[in-house]
Order: structure tokens, then C-alpha cells, then sequence
């Protein structure tokens, strides 16, 4: 059934694009509610479609009944009109959410405010998204892999987590009874008519493989992993929340992202990141260490310890170049993370680095005997351990409700009562987003050298002849700090004056540069530029203090100036352009001095231009 969708205003027609509606049964006591977006021609900024997209949801009466996913907010009415023909609010059981971008739960709110009883199925990380996005409550059911939800009448759906494709919160839910595997945007493709299946697949191979390389191609590991904890389900049917279901060719189009993910899924550049989701502060450590790590050029598997299968583990284990590893919960009550560790540690080698941290859960597993063991191993320690503790009550009543976390390491050292519930020191996040940065800095060091190495010697002779001045940009956010050496510089505007930076998109100092951002730019003075020099060329450890034997004062903003710069400029940044490698920051300039009205500014002539 087909439904056009007319959409007037007191009678007269609004320019629109066209969409439209498609109900049809896809199995035994299944629904598809497809909302067809026809003229739609981009998905997110890089994302060009010629064919426009669906956007699929889908019933599934048991007993009790389930919508798997909602739909695009622009198709609020509508899509409203048609649930209400298709179920009585009342009779909805479940709402169950395979990742949380809007194109799929942009209605999630209109479904509450029609059936406010149901129950919202999904990750944890979904959930938690949710109750940012509705902002009411709702009850709620956090499933992971293997987790089973019975609708009755043989509908006992099984869970799949498939962390990254794309989002991290999607599962797949797969259906016993029909065989069909609810994906979302998994195996889906932005090609809008009214074939509900694929019925004639050479229609569809462009647009499959297209949607495949701008969304799933990206993470091909997790493509891979998501095939394998679906290896053993009778598949006859993937409901796709893009495009026509899959249900003629169903093991060619599985063959396809196995093949092409197989090809993309590279082990020379890989961090596995394992941490148990929930547990004390992993999930904002986590967070802040993955930043980081994405500010390089590395491939990324998040490993929640709790739901993946020991083999898994084992795999990414072998695989990696660099484990980071967030201690699990110690002690019998948790078998599961004792073999998980047993695990890492058998498939561990030599040839790889290794972070630990740990995440003040109340019983971590201790973290030095491990160590202990990675270092016997024969790992390279990239980072000191990260230690979090969660400690005694203060006697002060006042801070009778907080509890403290102690952080201590060779790294950080920091001491905070902060209750529960309450944001990590800004410092200790910075210190992980910096830890993140680090180790994906190791694991690319030889990519690095070999591109260094790797560019023709007139051409990088020529480059080097490019000069610029040396410079020490230097800024604080609160109580963050941060500074780094700079030598391409340039002015950029005259009115407003304005100058323009390039950063390298791996530098801690980066995340101080964003729009709206202020910070100083200090001038070194030739003929005394070396200790500063000497001093901001120092590699610091994650969270160090960058000015710790500096002499500094305030900017009108609070950013250090250095008191041995030649002259400083105070800017705000206003935009940012990415090039390959680097950022470039533009930022207009506010005030400035001069120290020293006859001194000269420190210039970098370099020999070649393929490095700093
Ligand atoms: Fe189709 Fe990731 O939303």
C-alpha cells in the first residue's frame, strides 16, 4: 500500500519534496513502515544522493508488541497518522531504538506522547542519548549481545551489539520467528522507490556499495565484528532502516561487506581500547581517551569486556598494535573479567604498547600486577598507569554527601572530592584525551618517519626554503593550560587584523583552539629564543604542566604570556579550515604589545619541508 502525502496549508500546496508512505507485511506479524524521502539529495555534509532514502520502522506483534525504530521528524504527521491506522497506542508494548540519530528516533518523543507507558529497548549509550533528547521520562530497558526480549507467540528477540556501525550505540535485533535481522543502518542503502526488497538487485549495487564506503567502510573492523556475532542466525530477511529490505540476495550483499571490510580492515595502525561500560568513571575516561586517539590517523575498536565473547577478545587482543586497557572489577563475583584479562594476556606480544588505567569503580582490579605481567610480556609501555580511586568520606560535613577520587600516577597527580554523580575533574579529562593522543602517536610514529622519509629531495628542499617565525601560542580554559611551538604563522587579515596558524590535528594544544577560543600568541626574540625553545620542545606527558619553571603573566583573558616573548598578540579564533594533517586557525587579534621596541623576531630556516 502506497500513500501519498499531501501537505496544504488552508488549501494551498507548500512547496515541498515529496514524500510518501509504504505499509506492507514483511513476515509473519510483521510490519515494515516505510517512509520514502524522495527528493532528499544529501545525508550529512559529505553524503550526495541521487536516488533520495527511506527512512524504515517496523511493528512486530506478539503477545506484546514492539516498534523497532521511528522515523524522520519531517515526517511527523504522517508517520503519526499511519501508526495510529496501524496500532492502538495503548497496545504498544516497546519502543526498541537501534541507534539514536535522528533520522531514526527524530519521532521518538511522539511516540512517547502517544503511548507514555512503553517501554525504550537499547544500548546504554543510546539510552543515556535519549534522555538528552527527550528530556521526559520514560521507562527504559538497556540490552547488550546476547540479551532476549519475549514478545510471545515464538517472537523472542535476540540482541546484537554492533558498536560503530555507524554509531556507537547500534544493535541489530533478529526475529526467530520471521528470520528477519533488524539492522538499521547497517547493510542499507539510500535508494528510494517503491520495491519493497530487493527484487532486482543490479538496480541497487551502485547505491549499496556507495553507502558502504561513506558510512560502514570507515570502521570495516567493526563490520567484521558485528558479521561474526551474527555468523550463526538463520537470516532469511535484513530489515534495513535505509532502502528496500534485503530478502532475495540475502548472503551476496553479507558477502559484500564481508569482502570489502576484509580489504579495508588494516592491523598495522589498530588500538583496542577494553573497558567494562558503566562501571565507576570508565565511560567519560573513555570518551576523553577515544578524542584523542581520533586526533590521529589510527583504526579504533572500543571493547566493552562485558559483552564481548572471550574469542573476540582474543582476536583483537593479537591483532592490535596498542591495548589501552581500563581495569575491570576485580574478585569472584566476576569470572567473566578474569578470564577476559587471562585472555589479553595470552594473546598479547612484544611488538605492542600498552596504557592501563584505571577507572575508580570501588574494586578494580589491581593494577600493577598487571603491569608487572605486560612488562614480563615484553610490551612497550607507552603511558604510565592512570589511577583512580574512589576514597574515604571527608570528615568535613559539609562534604558529607561527595565522596573523592584520588588520581595518582607518574602522569597526573591530583587530588578532588567530587560526588558520584557529578563531572570528572576537567584536568584528569584532559589528561585522557592527551593519554589517547599519545598512544595513537606511537602507533603511527613509523608511518610518520616513512612519509618523512618517503617525499622527493629536491621538492622537500625546495619546501624547507618556506621560513617562518618562531612562536609560542599559550592558553587557558578554566583551569586547563596548555602551550605549544609554532613556526607557521602568517597574518592573514588587515582589517580586522587578523592571523592565521596551522596546528597539526594531533597536538593536545588543539582542543584550546576552537571557534570562540582565545589564547596568546608570544613572538621569540632572536638571540633569546632558546631556553623557551628548549623548554616547549620538551615531549610532556599527558596532564604536565607546560609552564612549571616558566615565567609568566596574565593576559586580560587569563592566557599565560611569557615574560622572556619579544612581543604577544591575545587573539580569538573565528574559524577553522582542515587541511590534510593540520588545522588552520584563523583568529582575529584583539591586543598586543611589544617588549622590546628594536628587537627582531626568532626565524626558522629549515633544510627540508616535509617536517617541522
Ligand atoms: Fe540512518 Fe545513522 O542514521
Amino acid at each position: 500500500m502506497v500513500l501519498l502525502a499531501e501537505r496544504t496549508t488552508l488549501g494551498a500546496p507548500i512547496p515541498t519534496d515529496r514524500l510518501t508512505l509504504q505499509v506492507a507485511d514483511i513476515g509473519p506479524d510483521t510490519t515494515a513502515i516505510r517512509c520514502l524521502d524522495w527528493d532528499r539529495q544529501r545525508f550529512d555534509i559529505e553524503f550526495a544522493l541521487d536516488n533520495g532514502t527511506t527512512y524504515n520502522s517496523f511493528l512486530i506483534r506478539g503477545d506484546k508488541v514492539a516498534l523497532v525504530d521511528t522515523s524522520h521528524v519531517k515526517f511527523q504527521e504522517l508517520y503519526r497518522d499511519l501508526l495510529l491506522k496501524q496500532i492502538h497506542p495503548d497496545q504498544l508494548d516497546y519502543l526498541i531504538i537501534s541507534h539514536t540519530e535522528p533520522d531514526h528516533s527524530g519521532l521518538v518523543a511522539d511516540v512517547l506522547a502517544l503511548a507514555p507507558h512503553i517501554t525504550i529497548v537499547g544500548a546504554k549509550v543510546a539510552i543515556q542519548f535519549l534522555e538528552n533528547m527527550v528530556h521526559e521520562p520514560f521507562r527504559s530497558q538497556v540490552v547488550k549481545s546476547g540479551d532476549r526480549l519475549d514478545l510471545g507467540k515464538g517472537h523472542c528477540l535476540e540482541f546484537v551489539s554492533a558498536p560503530n556501525l555507524h554509531w556507537p550505540d547500534t544493535i541489530f535485533t533478529y526475529d526467530p520467528a520471521s528470520g528477519i535481522l533488524f539492522t538499521c543502518d547497517a547493510f542499507g542503502m539510500h535508494y528510494c522507490d517503491e520495491h519493497l526488497q530487493d527484487e532486482v538487485p543490479h538496480l541497487l549495487e551502485k547505491d549499496f556499495q556507495y553507502y558502504y564506503d561513506c558510512l560502514m567502510g570507515p570502521n570495516a573492523r567493526s563490520v567484521l565484528m558485528a558479521l561474526k556475532r551474527i555468523d550463526g542466525l538463520d537470516i532469511q530477511q535484513v530489515a534495513t532502516g535505509h532502502g528496500p529490505l534485503l530478502k532475495h540476495q540475502v548472503n551476496h550483499w553479507m558477502n559484500c561487506y564481508r569482502r570489502w571490510s576484509e580489504a579495508q580492515a588494516k592491523t598495522d595502525n589498530l588500538v583496542v581500547l577494553f573497558h567494562v561500560e558503566g562501571y565507576g568513571h570508565s565511560d567519560r575516561l573513555v570518551e576523553a581517551m577515544v578524542q584523542g586517539l581520533h586526533k590521529t590517523e589510527i583504526e579504533l575498536e572500543v571493547v566493552d569486556l562485558a559483552s564481548a565473547t572471550l574469542q573476540e577478545v582474543r582476536e583483537l587482543a593479537g591483532a592490535a598494535s596498542a591495548l589501552l586497557i581500563g581495569m575491570p572489577p576485580q574478585g569472584r563475583q566476576h569470572p567473566n573479567f578474569q578470564a577476559a584479562i587471562s585472555t589479553i594476556l595470552a594473546s598479547a606480544h612484544r611488538k605492542q604498547g600498552i596504557g592501563l588505567f584505571e577507572v575508580g569503580g570501588g574494586e578494580d582490579e589491581p593494577i600493577y600486577p598487571l603491569r608487572t605481567q605486560f612488562q614480563d610480556l615484553g610490551l612497550t609501555e607507552i603511558v604510565p598507569p592512570l589511577i583512580l580511586k574512589m576514597g574515604a568520606k571527608p570528615a568535613n560535613p559539609a562534604s558529607a554527601e561527595q565522596e573523592s577520587i584520588f588520581a595518582s600516577s607518574g602522569l597526573w597527580s591530583g587530588f578532588g572530592f567530587v560526588s558520584q554523580t557529578s563531572e570528572l575533574p576537567a584536568a584528569l579529562v584532559q589528561t585522557c584525551e592527551e593519554i589517547g593522543t599519545d598512544v595513537g602517536q606511537w602507533v603511527s610514529r613509523d608511518r610518520t618517519i616513512q612519509q618523512i622519509k618517503s617525499l622527493d629531495t629536491n621538492l622537500e628542499k625546495a619546501l624547507g626554503r618556506l621560513s617562518g617565525g618562531l612562536y609560542i601560542l599559550t592558553a587557558q580554559k578554566g583551569e586547563l593550560s596548555s602551550a605549544m611551538l609554532a613556526s607557521w604563522v602568517m597574518q592573514a587579515s588587515a582589517t580586522p587584523l587578523g592571523v592565521a596558524i596551522a596546528v597539526a590535528k594531533d597536538r593536545a594544544m588543539e582542543s584550546f583552539l576552537r571557534v570562540g577560543d582565545r589564547f596568546v600568541l608570544n613572538v621569540l626574540e632572536e638571540g633569546n629564543s632558546q631556553p623557551l625553545m628548549k623548554h616547549f620542545l620538551t615531549r610532556f606527558s599527558p596532564g604536565a604542566d607546560r609552564f612549571a619553571g616558566v615565567k609568566t603573566f596574565p593576559s586580560q583573558q587569563g592566557s599565560p604570556i611569557l615574560a622572556e616573548a619579544l612581543a604577544y598578540l591575545e587573539c580569538e579564533v573565528t574559524s577553522r579550515l582542515e587541511s590534510h594533517d593540520h588545522w588552520i586557525v584563523y583568529s582575529t587579534v584583539h591586543t598586543g604589545r611589544v617588549a622590546k621596541a628594536e628587537g627582531l623576531t626568532a626565524v626558522h630556516h629549515r633544510k627540508v619541508g616535509n617536517h617541522y
